[in-house]
């Protein structure tokens, strides 16, 4: 009955409560309920199988791997030395910041936004404290300050005291075990989103792999959660090591039985949040998402992304600034909005302008990756002028129209027969 995990308290205490129902339950006592509302039912992931990595998926799979393979996710952590091609950072002339060489260096993440690199130490991997700015073609100092990211408390300073075990690789591979530091491969692997799939490779059939698609919405985008959003394991130290990523967490599962989300005060600027609670910083399009009505109308992630790879950018099922992609669900007049008979009734701006584009209005790029380098909005949300007077948020029209005021598109909103002045005018 004292086990510690509390599950065997939970299936007597379930058994008893269906046995004598309600009254039962009522008469419990509170510690008991305060149990069980701690301890989860069993979810849907499967924790027997073992994880068999991407190139026995790839044996059945091959269409699904090939294009895979190409995506960004199946290559943030590369070895320079097998792959010095894609070394970005400026390694030829002498920067003050860069005070290593590419011979130290084991591996780097990242290829689209800012390239970090990583020196083998013992186990564990340390990072340099200089990154590679890809769309400015700089180097910027990289360090996690104190009163920053919430486990800066925790670490030693400077940031290259810091392993990336617990704070960056549950999220960069597949399957990395806490006890031995071992992955069972680098990256975003087929098994990060499928779960493990040994029993499925040996007979497989449609139900002994997890099918994001046939979990239920919320479950679903609990799969892109648990690295696309910013928080922090439930029970944090584990075994003494603090830890940035869900660790246990497997696709199925709920994950919020070990991740809560980064918490936000409304009013006030965070290192994550703006003051309305927008995502402020890049890797939150989970926490962003989650406020949409489109979530909870059962959109997922996936609406709009084919993540074993497309030809366009950030893996859209269709190009972004073509429209086409939101107008497959979304028409002047369908249920889902938005109201008026055409699209320039809606916005105002002639068909073919980059005003008439669906993001630009509605996921401006207001979440930082580094300097001014920012990252989409996934609320969906439209910005009025109106909260970035109340919020210091900043809004589309004046963002795009720099020489513009917020007063400016203030009065042209009201002007917009269309839109609620109650909604966006004041
Ligand atoms: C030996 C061949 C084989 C291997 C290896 C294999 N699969 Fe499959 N997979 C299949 C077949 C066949 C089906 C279709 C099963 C059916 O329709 O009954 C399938 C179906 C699936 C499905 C779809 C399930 C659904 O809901 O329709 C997914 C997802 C999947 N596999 C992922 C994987 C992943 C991830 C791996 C690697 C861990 C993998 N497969 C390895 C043969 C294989
Ligand atoms: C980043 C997460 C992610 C990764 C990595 C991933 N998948 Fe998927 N996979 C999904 C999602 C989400 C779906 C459901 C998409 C849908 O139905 O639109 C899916 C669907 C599938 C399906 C069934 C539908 C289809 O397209 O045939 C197969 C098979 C599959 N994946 C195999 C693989 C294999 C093999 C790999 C590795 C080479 C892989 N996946 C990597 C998330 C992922
Ligand atoms: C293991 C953690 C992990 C999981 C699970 C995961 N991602 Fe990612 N994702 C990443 C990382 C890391 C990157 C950055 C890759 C890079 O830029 O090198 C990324 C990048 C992306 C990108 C941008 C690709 C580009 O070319 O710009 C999209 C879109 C994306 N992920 C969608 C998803 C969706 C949808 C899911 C769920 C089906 C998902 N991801 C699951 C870690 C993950
Ligand atoms: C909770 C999961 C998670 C953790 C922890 C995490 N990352 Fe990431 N990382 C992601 C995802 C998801 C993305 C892509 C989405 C985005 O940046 O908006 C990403 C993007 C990146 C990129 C940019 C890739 C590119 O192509 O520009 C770099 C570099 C990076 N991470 C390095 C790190 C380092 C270093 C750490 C540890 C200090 C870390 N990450 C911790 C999930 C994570
Ligand atoms: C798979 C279908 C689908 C796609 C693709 C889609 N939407 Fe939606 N969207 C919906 C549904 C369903 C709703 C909810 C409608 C309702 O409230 O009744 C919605 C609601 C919205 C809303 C209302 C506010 C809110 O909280 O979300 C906005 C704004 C929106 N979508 C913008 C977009 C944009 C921009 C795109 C393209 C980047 C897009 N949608 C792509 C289905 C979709
Ligand atoms: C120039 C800016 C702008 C562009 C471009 C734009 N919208 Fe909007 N959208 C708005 C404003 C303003 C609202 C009203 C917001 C509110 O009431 O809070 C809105 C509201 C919506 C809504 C909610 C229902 C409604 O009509 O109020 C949906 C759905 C929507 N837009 C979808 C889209 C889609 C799809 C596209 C691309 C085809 C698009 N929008 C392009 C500014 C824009
Ligand atoms: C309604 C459509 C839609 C949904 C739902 C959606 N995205 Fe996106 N996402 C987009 C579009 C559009 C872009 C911008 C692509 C471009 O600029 O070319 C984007 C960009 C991204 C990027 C690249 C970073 C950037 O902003 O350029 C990542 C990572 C990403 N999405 C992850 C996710 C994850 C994870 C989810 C679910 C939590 C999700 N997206 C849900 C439409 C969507
Ligand atoms: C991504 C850029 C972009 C965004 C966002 C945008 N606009 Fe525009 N806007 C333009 C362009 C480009 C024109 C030039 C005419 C055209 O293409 O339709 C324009 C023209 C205008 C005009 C008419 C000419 C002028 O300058 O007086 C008004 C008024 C206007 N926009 C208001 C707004 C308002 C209000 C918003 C926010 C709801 C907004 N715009 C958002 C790009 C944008």
């Amino acid at each position: 009955m004292n086990k510690p995990d509390g599950k065997f308290c939970l299936r007597i205490q379930t058994a008893v409560m269906a046995a004598f129902g309600v009254a039962v339950m009522l008469a419990l006592p509170t510690m008991a309920l305060a149990q069980a509302k701690v301890a989860a039912p069993a979810t849907g992931g499967n924790h027997t199988a073992l994880f068999v990595g991407s190139a026995t998926c790839g044996e059945c799979h091959g269409e699904v791997y090939e294009r895979w393979q190409k995506t960004r996710m199946a290559n943030v952590v590369v070895d320079p030395k097998v792959h010095p091609e894609k070394v970005l950072g400026n390694f030829g002339t002498k920067d003050p910041l860069v005070n290593f060489s590419l011979a130290d260096v084991a591996f780097m993440y990242g290829s689209k936004w800012k390239q970090r690199y990583f020196t083998k130490r013992g186990d564990d991997y340390f990072a340099q404290p200089a990154q590679w700015d890809v769309q400015n073609h700089t180097w910027a100092a990289y360090h996690a300050a104190k009163g920053t990211d919430w486990w800066t408390a925790f670490y030693p300073e400077p940031n290259e005291q810091r392993p990336t075990g617990p704070l960056c690789d549950g999220c960069h591979s597949t399957n990395y075990n806490i006890v031995t530091k071992q992955v069972t491969e680098w990256n975003v692997g087929c098994e990060k989103c499928h779960g493990p799939g040994s029993e499925h490779a040996a007979k497989p059939t449609r139900v002994n792999i997890v099918n994001p698609a046939h979990l239920d919405p919320m479950a679903a985008v609990d799969v892109c959660m648990q690295c696309h959003s910013q928080g922090q394991p439930r029970q944090n130290p584990i075994k003494g090591v603090y830890y940035d990523w869900p660790v246990g967490y497997l696709p199925g599962d709920k994950l919020s039985d070990v991740w809560k989300l980064e918490e936000h005060k409304l009013g006030e600027d965070s290192f994550t949040h703006w003051q309305d609670g927008t995502a402020h910083k890049n890797r939150m399009q989970a926490n962003d998402f989650v406020q949409s009505a489109m979530f909870t109308h059962g959109v997922t992630c996936w609406s709009c992304h084919d993540v074993h790879g497309t030809s366009n950018n950030a893996d859209t099922l269709k190009p972004a600034m073509s429209n086409s992609l939101c107008l497959s669900c979304h028409a002047p007049g369908s249920p889902n909005g938005p109201t008026g008979t055409t699209l320039a009734q809606h916005t105002h701006h002639a068909e073919d302008s980059k005003g008439s584009a669906c993001v630009s209005c509605h996921m401006p790029q207001i979440a930082k990756t580094i300097a001014n380098v920012n990252v989409r909005s996934h609320t969906f949300h439209f910005i009025s002028p109106a909260e970035t007077e109340q919020f210091k948020i900043p809004n589309p029209c004046t963002t795009c129209h720099a020489e513009k005021n917020t007063e400016w598109a203030k009065q042209q909103l009201l002007l917009w027969s269309n839109v609620s002045p109650w909604r966006v005018g004041q």
